[in-house]
């Protein structure tokens, strides 16, 4: 088992679960779902698109297949070693459109107005409080052509399960972290379009996936969910919960491969994209 803080898999900037070697884990383990999302969202190739809190930079590789060599895109992110992560990302691969990475804060994006075909932020804003978000929105907005797309990809926690574990102990273990800021935006993601409809976004959409996994396991999802669970487990230890509760957060965090090599073992998370379209007038 992991230290808390190990578990966390935080960056510099303070983030739960984005740093690199986690989001590499994310991206693998559930890459066929992750990559027909991106390609859903409607990117067309010569676009100018800003991937918005790029992390390390996992989907730019397919972003930039779509756009093309006349596409051109911007990754800006928080976390300085993400950051490295993309530079290293360009400067080591043949990627097929050109790629520009800097700091930016999505709550006040060091870009001009109109500038984007499309914004794309995935797994971002799940970080923000409800008042946060609605300045984002307000960002991607701004920066966004009229006429562009803003497309959010967001994961709705609701539906996090690993049967065959009780689901009701993952639920009481959100309900305790109800005043956490990052898990209560973890479980925003289908309600994500309001927001939108909000900021005057047209032609409003979500498109929702189910991502699931069951036995035989690829070492990637081994390593994943294992990674999920050390996570929860450190997260229920900070919580009020009954003595029952703990004692099995505390056995899953301590021998997470009990419950991960069951046969009937299914992993199941689910994440919404919202797409919305900036007014012409
Ligand atoms: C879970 S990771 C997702 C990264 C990437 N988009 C992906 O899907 O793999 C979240 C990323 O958002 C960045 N982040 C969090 N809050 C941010 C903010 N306000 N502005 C810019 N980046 C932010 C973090 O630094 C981290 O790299």
């Amino acid at each position: 088992m992991s230290n808390a803080s190990d578990s966390e898999h935080i960056t510099s900037s303070g983030h739960k679960l984005s740093a690199g070697g986690h989001l590499n884990l994310h991206y693998l383990a559930l890459r066929d779902e992750y990559d027909a999302t991106l390609r859903a969202a409607g990117i067309r190739s010569g676009w100018s698109v800003l991937d918005a809190g790029a992390g390390n930079g996992v989907f730019l590789p397919l972003m930039a297949e779509l756009l093309g060599p006349e596409g051109h895109i911007e990754a800006c992110d928080l976390a300085r070693e993400n950051l490295e992560a993309i530079e290293g990302l360009i400067a080591s691969e043949r990627l097929a459109c050109p790629i520009r990475a800097r700091t930016g804060n999505i709550l006040a994006l060091p870009y001009e107005t109109g500038t984007f075909d499309a914004v794309w932020s995935a797994n971002v804003v799940q970080y923000l409080s409800d008042v946060e978000l609605t300045q984002a929105i307000a960002e991607f907005r701004r920066v966004v052509k009229p006429g562009g797309l803003v497309a959010v990809k967001e994961v709705d926690i609701s539906v996090w399960q690993y049967q065959p574990q009780d689901p009701k102990l993952m639920w009481r273990l959100l309900d305790a972290l109800s005043d956490d800021v990052q898990m209560s935006g973890a479980m925003r993601g289908t309600r994500v379009s309001a927001w939108f409809r909000a900021a005057g976004l047209e032609n409003v959409s979500a498109i929702t996936t189910l991502a699931e996994r069951r036995q035989p396991l690829t070492s990637v999802e081994r390593e994943y969910i294992r990674n999920n669970l050390e996570f929860l487990s450190g997260l229920a230890r900070t919580r009020d919960l009954t003595e029952a509760d703990h004692r099995q957060w505390k056995a899953i965090g301590e021998e997470p491969e009990r419950l991960i090599g069951d046969p009937d073992f299914c992993y199941r998370e689910m994440w919404v994209l919202s797409l919305g379209i900036v007014p012409r007038s």
